[in-house]
């Protein structure tokens, strides 16, 4: 899959621009604040309907203006596609081919991304929470059904939780047993999920962490809120069911549910060392990456096609080596736009075959394409 053009109205501080891409590597230089990390996100928007970095839509309007407006040709499998998002502050309008789309997930479903950007480090150093968002977006990108399970268990569990607070001296114990049942089947084919997912990450991550760290032994590690046999459905249903009853009491105390996939977690580990604890910063950073380029190959496998990568300011924390080790990596069958404000560290070979994009104040300055 790739990005052949976009045309942003009114983006951020892009009054208008009409950029092409390369089909391989596209790298968008300048300055601080020119408007490199708003034509990422402009992408990313594109293709999700939602920006990396805000959750309030209208700080995308540029400043005096009242309405934006967005367009993309993306060719997959070569048939190409128009993407087009229309929006102010009373309305948001998607379009694909010029038709209208009215529900979300038929629009969202189309153009796969992976981002990588400076506050992703989050997803180690963070709270578990910030982890458990992040499969789930990934899972729900992977597979439709995942976002219906994951939106059906958030549901379950808020029933759960609300008749636990609102009911604390008269709870119906056969009511709560129905509850649970229902949750209970949804929430073993999320554990199932999540754990494949990590599984295959794991078939990837140590070699990609390999070339660009030159160290071997990192791996991604599952932590389900509860042990189990992953393999024995019938069993995992039970174990869950004792761990529930186990945990009545306290449930009934803390009014909520405290048993359940949304307590999990995931370990980063080298060496069977928690990275969160033991990394440099450079390490967790390029774990993070590696753990979303495992992605690719999945996305690979199992939508039979390559996302779109956007990495954002990748190289603030790198020295020159893992720098073009990253580029040689990735400097193969995909299509990645990178932002940085220095050129000077790439190397030549490199730079030769990429195009390269100066944005000064969400303008274009300067253009180079691919040498041929
Ligand atoms: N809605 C908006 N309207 C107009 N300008 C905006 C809007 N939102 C952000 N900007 C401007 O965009 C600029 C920041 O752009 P961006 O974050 O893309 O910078 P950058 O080139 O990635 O810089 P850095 O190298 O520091 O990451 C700022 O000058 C900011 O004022
Ligand atoms: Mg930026």
């Amino acid at each position: 899959m790739l990005i052949k053009n976009i045309e942003l109205s009114n983006f951020r501080n892009y009054k208008k621009l009409k950029l092409d891409f390369s089909p391989n590597i596209n790298i968008i230089y300048g300055q601080n604040a020119q408007g490199k990390t708003n034509l990422l996100e402009s992408i990313y928007y594109l293709s999700k309907l939602k920006s990396h970095r805000i959750s309030n839509d209208s700080h995308l309007i540029r400043e005096d203006s009242i309405k934006l407006n967005l367009k993309g040709v993306v060719i997959n499998n070569s048939i190409e596609t128009k993407y087009e998002i229309i929006l102010s502050d009373n309305e948001k309008k998607f379009k694909i081919d010029n038709d209208i789309i009215k529900k979300i997930s038929d629009y969202v479903s189309n153009i796969d991304t992976i981002i990588f950007y400076p506050e992703d480090l989050e997803i180690i150093k963070g709270s578990p929470g910030i982890r458990r968002e992040y499969i789930n977006d990934e899972l729900s990108q992977l597979y439709i059904n995942y976002y219906k399970i994951l939106s059906d268990y958030n549901k379950l569990l808020k029933m759960k939780n609300d008749y636990l607070k609102n009911n604390n001296y008269n709870i119906d114990i056969n009511y709560l047993k129905i509850l649970n049942s229902y949750f209970i089947d949804k929430g073993v084919i999320i554990y199932r999920m999540r754990k494949k997912f990590i599984d295959k990450i794991n078939e990837y991550c140590n070699n990609i962490f390999k070339t660009i760290m030159g160290l071997a032994g990192f791996s991604l590690q599952y932590i389900p809120s509860i042990d189990f046999d992953f393999n024995d459905i019938d069993n995992m249903k039970k174990i869950f069911k004792e761990e529930i009853e186990k945990n009545q009491a306290d449930e009934f105390r803390l009014k909520t549910s405290i048993v359940g996939p949304h307590r999990d977690d995931i370990n980063f580990c080298l060496n069977n060392k928690d990275l969160k604890k033991y990394g440099s910063q450079g390490q967790q950073r390029i774990a993070v990456l590696c753990m979303k380029l495992s992605e690719i190959e999945i996305f690979k496998k199992y939508k039979n096609s390559t996302p779109i990568l956007l990495l954002d300011d990748i190289f603030s924390e790198l020295d020159d080596s893992k720098k073009n080790n990253l580029l040689k990596y990735i400097n193969n069958d995909i299509q990645v736009i990178i932002t940085t404000t220095d050129l000077n560290k790439i190397s030549k070979k490199i730079l030769k075959n990429s195009k390269l994009i100066e944005i000064n104040s969400g303008k274009i300055k300067t253009i180079k394409e691919v040498e041929k």
